[in-house]
């Protein structure tokens, strides 16, 4: 894979963070992929975690990387989640699924203390809206679920991989969501998650506690959530 400096930085950045016996929710992604890395020489040079993952595709590389993974009803707490965005803005409201991983991700994300973000400056934008929404939906009847997304002003489209349709790791399909613009995420999120048919959608609005931007010569910028932690569970 081709180095990406700015996803680097960040990546690696957030793995400082992370503290001795804490249990840590592993992102899926190019830019999660760092973390995992980096996390991975981190246990090989002494430092105690257990890890959850929000993707097989990130459950197999923190095997590789001999992070000890914990299955879901072992899990009594995540203390830090580190997972990647396909858009944030600077209140760290978030688009997310552009990997497919959404489902699981916003349940990992839910379930932990805190949720750090890790990007590239390209990604930081104004207003969420540019990149197409990602909205996991159940196969059964999905040009139905279709027609109402549409209803609700979005133009939903079928994400494919290799010419066939993308199936996420729950046996979903994607539609990938165009808006105009976003103008009330929470409506939007609220408005989605009510249609039959969809599972759960890429707006991830109150979980992120800091943002972690990494820019492309290499330096980074933080931005934290202005109110305090959530407790897990
Ligand atoms: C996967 C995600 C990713 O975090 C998002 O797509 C960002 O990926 P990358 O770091 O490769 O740009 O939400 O479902």
């Amino acid at each position: 894979m081709q180095t990406h400096i700015g996803k680097k930085a960040a990546g690696e950045k957030a793995a400082e963070y992370i503290k001795p016996g804490m249990t840590v929710g592993l992102g899926t992604g190019s830019t999660a992929y760092y973390t995992i890395l980096r996390i991975g020489e981190l246990v090989r040079a002494g430092l105690e975690i257990k890890a959850v993952a929000t993707s097989s595709q990130s459950e197999q590389l923190a095997r590789e990387n001999e992070i000890p993974l914990i299955a879901f009803d072992q899990v009594e707490k995540i203390d830090i989640d580190i997972d990647g965005a396909d858009e944030a803005d600077v209140q760290l409201q978030l688009i997310k699924g552009g990997g497919g991983a959404l489902l699981r991700e916003k349940i990992i994300a839910a379930a932990s203390k805190e949720m750090l973000v890790v990007i590239d400056d390209q990604k930081l934008v104004k207003q969420l809206g540019r990149f197409p929404l990602p909205v996991e939906v159940v196969t059964f009847a999905w040009e139905l679920t279709r027609k109402h997304l549409e209803a609700i002003g979005a133009r939903p489209v079928l994400r494919l991989k290799d010419n066939n349709r993308f199936i996420t790791d729950n046996g979903n399909y994607i539609l990938d969501c165009y808006f105009e613009k976003i103008h009330n995420a929470a409506a939007l999120h609220n408005q989605l998650n009510n249609i039959p048919g969809v599972v759960e959608n890429g707006l991830f609005l109150h979980y992120a506690t800091r943002l972690i931007i990494g820019h492309q010569d290499g330096t980074i910028r933080e931005i934290t959530h202005p109110y305090p932690a959530r407790t897990s569970f």
